[in-house]
C-alpha cells in the first residue's frame, strides 16, 4: 500500500456535530440505517481527495443546520509522509487547505485520487451523453492537472461565447478571435478526453466480458464536428509525443466547423460544435445500451467502468485510488459483488456503506473494519 487515507474528522458538517472516522488500510464498512449520514461521509472523503463531490454541494448545504461554519480534515499517510487535506466553510464560502496552508480545490488532487460508485451512477447508461462526458472528465481532472485546467477554461469560454452569440451587436468578425481561442482549448480537451477514454475502453471491454459471460460491450465517441476521424485522432492521442500534432489537426477542423455553422449558431445563440456536445455511446452486443440494455446489463456496464477507473489510475499514477462504494451492494448480485471485492484484495483501499451486513460473506467481514454509524458506538471487526 502506498499512500492511504487514515482518518476523517468533521465538525458541524451536514448531520454531524463532531465525528471522527478511522479508516482501515484495506476495507472499512460504514453500517447504519437510512439517513444516519453514510453518504455524507463518503461525500466528505470524495471532496478531500478529488476536490469536488458528486452532489456538487453548495457551501451552505455542507454546514450543519443552525451552525455558521464547518470544518473537514482528512489525514493521509504512507511513503514516509503525513499529509492533511482540509476543507472549511465560513461565511458561506468554501476553502481548501493542504498541511494547514490554504490552496485551491486542485490542491486536493494528485495524492490519493478517488473512484466513487453510487446508485446514481446508473444514469451513466440510462441518461444523455452529458453524464458520460462528465464521467470521463471528472476522472481525467483527478489524474492530470492540465486536463483540469482545460476543462475549467473550456466550460467558461463556451458560456461566454454563447452570451456573445445572443448579443445583437456581435458580428462574425468579432467572433473570429473567440473562435480561435475556443478552438485551441476545445481541441486540447477533446484529445485529452479521447486519450483517456481509449485507456478506459480497453478495460471496460475486458471487465464487462468477464462479468457478463463473454458478452461484448464497447464505447464509441462521436464528435459534433468533422475532426478527422475518431480512430485517427485516438490513435495519435494515445501516443503522448504525438499529442501536439493531434491537437493541431482537431483545432483547425473545429475552427472550420464554427465557420460552417456560424449562421445557425447566431440564430440559436449557442455553440453547437465542440467537446461540450460530443456524443459518447455505450453499446452492448453492438446495440445502443441506453435503449437496449437490461437492468442487469446496465449495472455490469457501470461496474466495469468503475473497475476500469481503478485500473487506469494504477497505470497512470502507479498507485491505486481510494474506492468509495456508496450503497451499491444492494444493486449488485453475488457474482458482481465478488468481482468488486476481488479489487479490494488487490490492495485497493475501500470504503463501503451499507444498511445490511448480510450482503457480505464472513471472510470479507472478518477482514473489514466495521464502523456502526448513528448508534454512538464504533465496533471493530
Ligand atoms: N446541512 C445539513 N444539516 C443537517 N442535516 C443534514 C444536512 N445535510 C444533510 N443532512 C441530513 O443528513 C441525512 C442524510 O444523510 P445521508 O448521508 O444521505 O444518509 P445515509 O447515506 O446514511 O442514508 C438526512 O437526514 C439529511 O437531512
Ligand atoms: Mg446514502
Amino acid at each position: 500500500m502506498s499512500i492511504f487515507a487514515r482518518r476523517l474528522t468533521v465538525e458541524n458538517y451536514r448531520n454531524f456535530a463532531s465525528f471522527e472516522l478511522e479508516l482501515d488500510e484495506h476495507l472499512t464498512m460504514l453500517v447504519g440505517r437510512n439517513a444516519v449520514g453514510k453518504t455524507n461521509l463518503v461525500e466528505a472523503l470524495q471532496l478531500l481527495t478529488a476536490g469536488r463531490a458528486f452532489r456538487r454541494p453548495a457551501p451552505a448545504e455542507m454546514v450543519l443546520e443552525g451552525q455558521d461554519r464547518c470544518a473537514l480534515k482528512l489525514d493521509l499517510e504512507g511513503e514516509g509522509r503525513v499529509i492533511d487535506h482540509g476543507c472549511r466553510v465560513e461565511e458561506g464560502r468554501r476553502s481548501f487547505s493542504r498541511n494547514g496552508k490554504r490552496c485551491p480545490a486542485s490542491g486536493m488532487r494528485g495524492v490519493v485520487p478517488s473512484v466513487l460508485f453510487c446508485p446514481d451512477d446508473l444514469d451513466m447508461v440510462k441518461r444523455g451523453a452529458r453524464v458520460r462526458r462528465d464521467a470521463i472528465d471528472g476522472f481525467g481532472v483527478q489524474l492530470n492537472e492540465s486536463y483540469a485546467q482545460l476543462e475549467g477554461t473550456y466550460e467558461r469560454a463556451v458560456e461566454q461565447r454563447n452570451a456573445l452569440l445572443k448579443e445583437a451587436y456581435t458580428t462574425r468578425e468579432l467572433m473570429g478571435a473567440w473562435n480561435e481561442s475556443l478552438a485551441a482549448t476545445g481541441a486540447a480537451l477533446t484529445v485529452h478526453r479521447l486519450a483517456l477514454l481509449y485507456r478506459i475502453r480497453g478495460y471496460v471491454r475486458a471487465f464487462y466480458a468477464s462479468l457478463a459471460g463473454g458478452e461484448e460491450a464497447d464505447i464509441s465517441y462521436t464528435p459534433t464536428w468533422e475532426c478527422g476521424g475518431e480512430d485517427v485522432i485516438a490513435a495519435v492521442a494515445s501516443k503522448e509525443h504525438e499529442r501536439a500534432h493531434a491537437i493541431e489537426i482537431v483545432r483547425s477542423r473545429l475552427e472550420e466547423a464554427y465557420e460552417e455553422r456560424a449562421e445557425e449558431e447566431f440564430r440559436r445563440g449557442v455553440t453547437l460544435v465542440g467537446p461540450h456536445r460530443d456524443e459518447v455511446t455505450f453499446t452492448i452486443a453492438g446495440r445502443d445500451a441506453r435503449t437496449f440494455a437490461s437492468q442487469g446489463q446496465q449495472r455490469s456496464l457501470v461496474l466495469a467502468w468503475k473497475m476500469a477507473e481503478v485500473a487506469v489510475t494504477r497505470d497512470i499514477l502507479s498507485r491505486p485510488p481510494l474506492l468509495l462504494l456508496d450503497d451499491v451492494m444492494s444493486e449488485l448480485d453475488a457474482a458482481r459483488r465478488t468481482a468488486f471485492i476481488a479489487q479490494i484484495e488487490d490492495g485497493v483501499q475501500t470504503v463501503i456503506t451499507t444498511t445490511n451486513l448480510g450482503y457480505f460473506d464472513t471472510e470479507t467481514l472478518e477482514r473489514a473494519k466495521v464502523v456502526m454509524i448513528g448508534e454512538g458506538e464504533h465496533a471493530c471487526g
